[in-house]
């Protein structure tokens, strides 16, 4: 599929499928659209009158105008009301564009959408992102797709021409999104600590990254008991990959970000029981899926910015060298952690990687990980929680991920509820009381980062959508991904 930028005039565009956007309330058609009713004697206007069209955000109808002409369809997608046009609006109206286009079997596609802000670049950003995310299956796992539609070949982006620069940046950016959809989407058998190692190195071969991953004797050595003691019960080997973005001029910025990657959470001793969807945490890896993916896309966009992109991999097994419900670990900086509940291990990985990165002497570290069902509950399924004691650093992630239509929402780090995690014999317990288990979550993770801002997104209920929403389908969304990408880049 091509996307590409046109200056072509809507009535003189050939092809399959015309696609035009109405707002709310203003579906008389008036102008260049007037004269294509005129053209095909008024049948648009009568479709949108008959079908009761009224223009509401991603609501379409299809029109027929005949095989022989020389355009054979027309698409009309509802905008909502002209004032509250945003970014966003046009990603998923243009998804509902693509998605109808590819059922009624589409090979060449033209698009007219407003533009947002008098911002071409932008807009033509937004379009093709809404495009490539909404058409986006994955059938590796299918022995034959479900879909027997044939690919849409070209699109036209009616009115933006000149803004190649853009569809490309969207095309980066995207690949990114889509390697964090697909490890995510894979099953625990597909996508191991191994496979995690050989994804990044693929990653810093293909774009020219550095890349180190420590295996467990480094690890050992640098005492990070933690994250090894998650480990121990698995039969694979640990991995702590590190990959390394610098920029070929001296940098802006040094950032890290870090991603929880647990390939299988079945618990630990603390095994999850009946009701707690054993069964989808392979997406416990989301953290670290969202930070290969912002590897691959920034390794591309080649900012004036240096980026570490950590994570500690592995999965969170039993055997008879799990850790016992109450055994005492050791991090990395010396804290000892009683762990009350293995079922809370995704915090003891990130305490490792936390004063990692801390020691990279960056300006921030934001870490992204699927951490508490506590989020899900506070925030519900579509909106990830951002834990910082920084405003600067919660205001910078806000607007970036503002610009994405990511949603995210900052929530309170209330110092008193570390008196939750006070432990008779360590210095701290891994888990705390039931409520409040995401404030407690994030506590924990602070005590492992001492003067660089930080910043902590719980991502536990985007990272996977259980039904299709805008351009993202049911199942992994890559969630993360545009924000980190958006942030790095501002
Ligand atoms: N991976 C889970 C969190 C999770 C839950 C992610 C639901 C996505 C959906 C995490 O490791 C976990 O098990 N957290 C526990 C913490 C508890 C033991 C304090 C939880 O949320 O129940
Ligand atoms: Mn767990
Ligand atoms: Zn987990």
């Amino acid at each position: 599929m091509t996307i590409q930028a046109t200056n072509t005039a809507l009535l003189d565009w050939t092809g399959d499928t015309l696609a035009v956007g109405l707002f709310e309330g203003a579906v008389e058609l008036t102008g260049d659209l007037a004269s294509l009713n005129h053209k095909y004697a008024g049948i648009c206007q009568e479709i949108i009158a008959e079908e009761e069209f009224t223009g509401k955000a991603n609501s379409t109808i299809v029109i027929r105008l005949g095989a022989t002409n020389s355009v054979r369809k027309v698409i009309f997608v509802g905008l909502g009301k002209p004032d509250a046009l945003k970014l966003e609006t046009l990603r998923r109206a243009v998804a509902s564009v693509a998605r109808t286009a590819k059922k009624q079997k589409t090979k060449t596609l033209g698009i007219s959408l407003p533009v947002w802000n008098n911002d071409p670049a932008a807009t033509a950003q937004a379009l093709t992102e809404g495009i490539e995310l909404a058409l986006y299956q994955d059938i590796r796992f299918k022995s034959e797709p479900e879909d027997k539609n044939p690919n849409i070949e070209t699109i036209d982006l009616i009115g933006l021409a000149g803004q190649e620069a853009a569809i490309t940046r969207a095309d980066q950016i995207v690949s990114g999104v889509i390697l964090a959809r697909q490890l995510v989407a894979a099953p625990a058998n597909a996508v191991t600590s191994i496979t995690m190692a050989e994804t990044a190195q693929a990653i810093a071969h293909e774009h020219g990254l550095q890349l180190e991953i420590l295996e467990q004797e480094d690890c050992e050595k640098l005492g990070m008991g933690a994250f090894l003691g998650v480990a121990q019960a698995s039969d694979l080997p640990p991995k702590f990959i590190h990959l390394i973005y610098k920029p070929a001029t001296t940098a802006k910025r040094k950032l890290a970000i870090i991603g929880k990657g647990v390939t299988f959470d079945s618990g630990g001793l603390n095994i999850k029981g009946a009701g707690s969807g054993i069964e989808t945490m392979k997406m416990d890896m989301g953290g670290a899926a969202a930070t290969l993916g912002a590897a691959k896309a920034i390794g591309q966009l080649k900012p004036d910015v240096e980026v570490h992109f950590i994570s500690a991999v592995t999965e969170n097994m039993i055997s008879g060298k799990a850790m016992h419900p109450g055994d005492i670990l050791t991090a990395s900086n010396g804290k000892t952690i009683e762990v009350n509940n293995t079922d809370a291990e995704g915090r003891l990985t990130l305490a490792d990687a936390l004063v990692y990165a801390d020691k990279l002497g960056v300006d921030a570290i934001v870490d992204l990980a699927t951490l508490t069902g506590a989020c899900v509950v506070a925030l519900g399924e579509d909106i990830a929680g951002l834990f910082t004691p920084d405003d600067a650093v919660a205001s910078q992630l806000q607007t970036a991920a503002d610009s994405t239509g990511e949603k995210i929402w900052r929530m309170p780090m209330e110092d008193k509820y570390f008196d939750g995690l006070k432990s008779g014999i360590a210095d701290m317990k891994n888990t705390g009381p039931r409520y409040g288990g995401s404030i407690t979550a994030a506590l924990f993770l602070k005590q492992f980062v001492k003067d660089t801002p930080w910043a902590h997104l719980d991502i536990a209920g985007p990272v996977w959508a259980d039904k299709e929403n805008g351009y993202n389908g049911a199942g992994a969304t890559g969630f993360g991904v545009r924000t980190l990408v958006s942030w790095i880049l501002s």
